[in-house]
């Protein structure tokens, strides 16, 4: 029984990081992005270190880019560690309030869920963490073992 369990968990795990390994930016992650969020955060926004340039007014209201996987990744690992995860949370990871950005992953209750769960596991197993590249107010900052979860295949 006791190694029944075992095995099974293994193949548990296994079976979840064969399907993250699967998912890739081009044919999983990319279109939701285009869909729901490249009207504000596409190829016409700033990249991020133009709109950090922004003054707060004009960074309310306007988007930074994150249509392609680069850009994309500067808000998973670098420089604005971990604002992908803040922002889109579904509620599981920051005490139950949904990021804001978390809206826009599709029209209706089903799709967000779909798509949440999708980009989750695109980027791995354990890689959906919050934390900033820093410490900010007694959160600590993200680990390098955190950092190694992130998969998040081409
Ligand atoms: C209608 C326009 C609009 C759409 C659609 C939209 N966003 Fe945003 N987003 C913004 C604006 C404006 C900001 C900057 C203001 C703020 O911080 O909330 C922002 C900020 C962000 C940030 C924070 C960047 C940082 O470094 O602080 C992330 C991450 C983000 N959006 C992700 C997304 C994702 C992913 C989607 C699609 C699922 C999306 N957004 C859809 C307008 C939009």
């Amino acid at each position: 029984m006791k190694r029944n369990a075992l095995v099974f968990a293994l193949l548990a795990g296994f079976a979840v990081s064969a399907a993250a390994q699967d998912l890739t930016w081009r044919k999983d992650v990319a279109p939701i992005i285009k869909k729901g969020c490249a009207e504000c955060h596409g190829v016409e926004a700033p990249e991020y270190g133009d709109w950090m340039l922004l003054d707060d007014a004009k960074r309310k209201k306007e988007g930074p880019r994150m249509d392609t996987y680069t850009t994309f990744m500067n808000y998973v690992v670098w420089p604005a560690t971990g604002a992908m995860m803040r922002r889109l949370d579904d509620g599981a990871s920051s005490g139950g309030k949904k990021g804001n950005m978390y809206k826009y992953l599709g029209d209706d209750d089903a799709e967000r869920a779909k798509n949440f769960a999708t980009i989750k596991a695109w980027l791995g197993d354990g890689a959906w963490n919050l934390n900033r590249f820093k410490e900010r107010k007694g959160v600590p900052g993200i680990t390098k073992e955190q950092l190694e979860k992130v998969k998040a295949k081409y």
